[in-house]
């Protein structure tokens, strides 16, 4: 393209250098803003005509062409190249073809830079809308997997050891609660996307009579940016928004790190199947958790997308600054990573992974994670916990060195160890009791874990 055909043209005597002309544009990417930048075109030119700014009829023109430029690219006929330079100047050099010079008009009390930014926001709008469906679809599959597994239980751990058993739901609510928090902290990212810097200008504001509250109604923003220069220059919504993002991936990540052991030889606790697992090309005996490898491993790309925004501003001087537009791709790139990460761990929970309750119910009963029960026990009899605590532990040494479970020891040597153990001792040791007893609340008790269910629903539907 040459200097004259460009938008900024006048000023400038030679064309740009074909390799700084790509290097420049942003079209690449920021084409996926095209909808948006029509939306918001349109409520421009209508806010023009609304205030005189231009005629009522060459509002309606302008509208007219923005729609069809939407059609056009919904059936693929507009495809702008680089020398477009952005998605912005692409829709205005079209728009000017269809309409003609009226097309010249739109730009009329705004700039790139509010434009950029009104864009942005409709589309993390929309994109913030939708993972939250996603999280919702994600915590039902978490809860009716919780409703089957309620007596299930499994080992819990801490360090990575043996610790106490839990029931399986209550293990799978953990998760819930997660996503919960992530779906609320979107909703508050959401207030502060919702703000319309339309008007702000490329920094000052604006001469003409403009109404920034008629642009920002008609694009259905909550309010409109108090200051221009920081409304051009503001990113703390797209920061806000990759920070939510980026625990979402925390708690996949985590999440995935559990299956993945669980599949293992070592764990044994779940099997994948196959819709949700693949093989090897070289080892004809492996099933492999591919789906959680692959969340576990794209959580990063998303934490250093937030990393790169934040190291972004830190030295941008007021007000906009053209690294502003290096925001896109992290921001892009993010939402479909985690809009992908939540749909395939969805479908892993719902139908790719077996929980082999069998071996569960072995699992539980073949180790020490019973040893704060007998403590517990001790401690209801009257004798002070410290005390039952350390008589437990030589307990369990003596065990390890016989080869012994608790569950094995005959009640003479119980009452050996301590007068006050009764009969009732296997069974206050019982796996199953383990986890029932413990019902306070917020516990892995099976009746704690009903009500936790129950009020999870209902918080659901809020
Ligand atoms: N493509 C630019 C961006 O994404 C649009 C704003 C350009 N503004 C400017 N003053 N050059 O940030």
């Amino acid at each position: 393209m040459t200097a004259e055909q460009k938008t900024w043209s006048q000023r400038f005597e030679k064309a740009l250098h074909p390799a700084i002309e790509r290097f420049n544009a942003s079209i690449g990417f920021d084409i996926e803003l095209i909808e948006y930048d029509i939306t918001g075109s349109v409520a421009h030119a209508k806010m023009l005509a609304k205030t005189g700014i231009i005629s009522a009829e060459e509002g309606e023109r302008l509208a007219a062409g923005l729609e069809q430029i939407r059609q056009e690219y919904r059936e693929g006929n507009f495809t702008p190249g680089t020398d477009a330079e952005d998605v912005h100047f692409a829709v205005e050099r079209r728009l000017t073809e269809i309409v003609g010079d009226a097309g010249k008009k739109l730009h009329t009390a705004r700039s790139r830079n509010d434009q950029v930014g009104a864009d942005t926001r409709l589309y993390l709008r929309d994109q913030i809308n939708q993972i939250r469906e996603q999280l919702r679809e994600f915590q039902e599959v978490l809860l009716n997997l919780a409703e089957t597994h309620v007596e299930t239980l499994i080992p819990g751990y801490t360090h990575l050891q043996r610790a106490q058993p839990v029931s399986l739901a209550h293990h799978l609510l953990a998760y819930f609660e997660m996503a919960q928090r992530d779906w609320e902290r979107l909703g508050d990212v959401f207030k502060r996307v919702d703000i319309s810097p339309l008007g702000c200008g490329a920094l000052a504001g604006t001469t003409f009579p403009i109404d920034r509250h008629y642009t920002a109604e008609l694009l259905g923003f909550a309010g409109v940016y108090a200051n221009s220069l920081d409304g051009v220059s503001d990113r703390d919504f797209a920061i806000e928004f990759l920070g939510a993002a980026s625990l979402i991936m925390a708690h996949l990540s985590r999440l995935s790190e559990e299956v993945i052991l669980w599949a293992s030889q070592e764990f044994g606790f779940v099997t994948l199947t196959d819709s949700c697992a693949t093989g090897s090309s070289i080892m004809p005996q492996k099933k492999n958790p591919d789906v959680p490898e692959l969340v576990r491993g794209k959580s990063g790309r998303v934490f250093g997308h937030l990393q790169a925004l934040l190291v972004l501003v830190k030295g941008l001087p007021l007000a906009y600054n053209k690294d502003l537009q290096e925001d896109k791709e992290a921001l892009f790139d993010t939402v479909k990573t985690v809009r992908a990460c939540l749909e395939a761990m969805t479908i892993l929970l719902r139908e790719g992974i077996e929980f082999r309750t069998v071996r569960l119910a072995e699992a539980v009963a073949e180790d020490f994670s019973n040893a704060t029960d007998v403590a517990d026990y001790l401690a209801a009899k009257g004798v002070p916990f410290r005390e039952a605590y350390n008589l437990v532990g030589k307990v369990v040494k003596t065990c390890l060195a016989a080869g012994k479970l608790l569950k094995d020891l005959s009640l003479e040597e119980w009452k050996a160890l301590h007068p006050a153990f009764e009969g009732d001792i296997y069974e206050a040791i019982a796996p199953r009791r383990v986890v029932a007893a413990r019902n306070s609340y917020g516990g892995t008790g099976f009746e704690r874990v009903r009500t936790a269910i129950e009020s999870a629903r209902s918080r659901m539907s809020l």
